[in-house]
């Protein structure tokens, strides 16, 4: 049995309550191969169980099928609407202030839902050249109907942040979702320290780098990848060296708390900052289970530092062609 007491935190200065670890559900999705609803309620079902209550999804997961599966779990469950913080996300492409509206009432739909809890945009509308004070004005009109509770942004720089804030008049956002993770930092530059000032959650997405430091991953088993992993920089074999030790390294710290490489990469996550709060895909309740597990309990400064350091020296690259 897993005895998890799970800690809960303000999303951004509003507030609402989200458990210090979520769940991401891009996993229900041909991308990552779980497309049988029932283990994806299973998955679902496990999280509310160890008090989790923060759902990140998207529009574009499985083309709305992440949105419909979690909905539909959530529903099932008999989850109180309350109790259950449902974060979507809707692309630069759908950012055309008409299509703003439509987008967001078909995710409704999908999520059997009447409002959205934290709507994000997924990432600016690259190529489509919308302005940001028009779509800015459309999504804040849904915050003043009341159909989406809070606005937050991910894959956005610093400077298109600025941007967005400035042409909110009504509200503002709550939350900055990038990736992060102990290989891939570059958000602790600008970002995180952003968040921090402006009382905003922080959620690093990939926590795991997709598993990567999951420790079950070898120089072997990263060639028989089939979903995205085989195009993904971390696991190529140039990279994945370099990755390695840290592995070693949070399998060995972890031996001394009982805690798996996945539950200390979490914990130094949720340590590096209060407003981080990571949202682990899992593809079964097993691992819906041991991430949970990586709150309640506190890696030491020692032992932070000595996997910061390590961390820190590793430097992967993306050009892989
Ligand atoms: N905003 C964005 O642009 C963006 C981008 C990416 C992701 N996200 C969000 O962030 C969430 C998490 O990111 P992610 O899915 O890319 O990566 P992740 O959370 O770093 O890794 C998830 C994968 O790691 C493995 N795993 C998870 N827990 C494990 C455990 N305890 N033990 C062993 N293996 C475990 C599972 O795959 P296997 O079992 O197959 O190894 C799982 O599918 C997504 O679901 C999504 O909601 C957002």
């Amino acid at each position: 049995m897993v005895l998890v007491l799970m800690e809960y935190v303000e999303l951004g200065w509003s507030d609402l309550k989200i458990s210090r670890v979520g769940l991401g559900t891009w996993q229900f999705s041909e991308t990552w191969g779980l497309v049988d609803y029932e283990k994806a309620k299973a998955v679902v079902a496990k999280a509310i169980e160890l008090g989790i209550n923060f759902f990140d999804t998207a529009m574009v997961y499985g083309r709305g099928m992440s949105e419909t599966f979690l909905g539909k779990a959530l529903k099932e469950l008999g989850a109180k609407r309350d109790d259950v913080v449902i974060a979507t996300k809707i692309p630069g492409e759908f950012l055309q202030p008409e299509d703003v509206f439509k987008a967001v009432d078909r995710s409704l739909k999908r999520l059997e839902v009447s409002y959205i809890d934290l709507l994000q945009i997924h990432h600016p509308p690259t190529h489509h050249n919308f302005p940001t004070s028009k779509y800015a004005k459309a999504l804040e009109r849904l915050v003043v109907q009341g159909v989406v509770r809070y606005l937050g942004v991910s894959n956005y720089p610093l400077a298109l942040i600025e941007d967005l804030r400035s042409s909110l008049s009504v509200t503002d956002i709550v939350s900055m979702q990038y990736r992060f993770n102990l290989v891939e930092r570059w958000s602790e530059e600008e970002l995180i320290p952003y968040a921090e000032a402006n009382d905003l959650t922080f959620i690093p997405w990939s926590p795991l780098a997709k598993g990567a430091l999951s420790g079950k991953y070898n120089s072997e088993n990263i060639k028989q990848f089939t979903d995205l992993r085989k195009n993904e920089p971390v696991f190529y074999e140039e990279n994945f060296v370099k990755v390695m030790p840290l592995v070693n390294l949070l399998i060995e710290i972890g031996k001394k708390y009982g805690k798996t490489p996945s539950q200390v990469a979490l914990n130094w996550l949720i340590n590096y900052s209060p407003v981080i709060v990571p949202i682990p895909g899992a593809k079964t309740p097993e691992q819906v289970a041991e991430n949970a597990g990586a709150v309640g309990w506190k890696l030491s400064y020692e032992d932070w530092r000595t996997i910061d350091e390590l961390s820190r020296s590793i430097k992967i690259t993306y050009v892989t062609w």
